[in-house]
């Protein structure tokens, strides 16, 4: 597998406090990484530390497997666009006059301009003053500034916040579109929701630490989900159960808990055993949103 973008136990603290804690990125070329954590997690820091712009506490950056060192840094950051935080460019200017600053200050040529005002569909909107701009528009000529050199890796901060639905369905298209063309995107959210289906790479992080980094079909293969049973003394299995918390649901099944494989054939035999007439065992179909929650409320898989 190529790498993108790999750190090794990045690490930064403000004082005493850490607020990414060893992290060991993974961002395979071509991918859309999606990088999800609640607020305050370091997903921006994180972000920071790949671009130069604060400087990690400790461990290592590799972009395109080139490690990141003050003699390195010039060159590999010509290779990535980003957009963080807050859209950028100048409020009072249009959107021609500030993708032509952008051209200036790199040195680009015009096509590369045109490449990328094209690739988030507002060549209409380039003679509007920034100002005069949706939320929306305004991300989306951040993304232009950001695409305009062709980078191969693309870092996007919560794109899709303070968007409306369309304009979050219409976020993923672009990425997704972007994707196809090659360019290895990582984007952040604090919610699944937004870049779920858009991400083929997730890295959830809470409180400075990944907590899961892989495909979502891996994430919901390393969930435990709830398992619901059928049997003929559904109140004599609950209480046979109280060490798992199973609990009586209103059609009298049995739900219990995230247990894997073996905790449910296990407990299956333990019933059977007691002959409490078990007929039907299922799994909850958990979703990706209810694991996300799981996971970042502190629990681990
Ligand atoms: N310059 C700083 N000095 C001290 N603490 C900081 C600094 N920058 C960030 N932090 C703290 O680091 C933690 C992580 O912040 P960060 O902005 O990386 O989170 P985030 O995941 O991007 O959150 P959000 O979803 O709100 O954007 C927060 O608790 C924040 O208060
Ligand atoms: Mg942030």
């Amino acid at each position: 597998m190529t790498y993108a973008v790999t750190t090794e136990n990045l690490t930064k603290r403000y004082g005493k406090r850490t607020v990414v804690e060893s992290l060991d990125l993974r961002i395979p070329q071509g991918a859309v990484y999606g990088f999800l954590g609640p607020n305050g997690s370091g997903k921006s820091t994180t972000m920071k530390m790949l671009l130069s712009l604060i400087q990690p506490t400790n461990g290592e950056v590799r972009i395109l497997g080139e490690p990141m060192t003050r003699s390195s840094r010039r060159q590999l950051l010509g290779s990535i666009g980003s957009l963080i935080e807050s859209p950028p460019g100048y409020a009072h200017l249009t959107g021609a006059e500030n993708m032509r600053l952008v051209q200036r200050l790199l040195g680009l040529k015009r096509q590369q301009i045109e490449y990328a005002v094209q690739a988030v569909r507002m060549q209409d909107q380039m003679a509007k003053k920034v100002r005069e701009y949706s939320l929306g528009m305004k991300q989306r000529l951040g993304i232009a500034m950001a695409l305009a050199r062709q980078p191969e890796l693309l870092i996007l901060d919560e794109p899709t916040n303070g968007l409306d639905p369309a304009g979050i369905e219409e976020m993923r298209t672009l990425l997704r579109d972007l994707a196809n063309n090659g360019v290895t995107i990582m984007v952040s959210s604090h919610l699944l929701g937004e870049i779920d289906k858009t991400a083929t790479v997730l890295g959830i992080v809470s409180q400075g630490r990944m907590l899961f980094q892989g495909s979502r079909s891996e994430l919901m293969a390393a969930s435990t989900p709830d398992v619901i049973i059928s049997c003929t003394r559904p109140e004599a299995a609950v209480s046979h159960l109280a060490s798992f918390q199973a609990a009586l649901t209103a059609d009298g099944e049995v739900v219990v808990p995230g247990l894997d494989d073996k905790q449910t054939a296990g407990v299956v035999a333990a019933l059977c055993g007691d002959g409490l007439g078990v007929f039907g065992v299922r799994r909850d179909e958990q979703s990706l949103e209810d694991v996300f929650m799981r996971l970042t409320a502190g629990g681990t898989l």
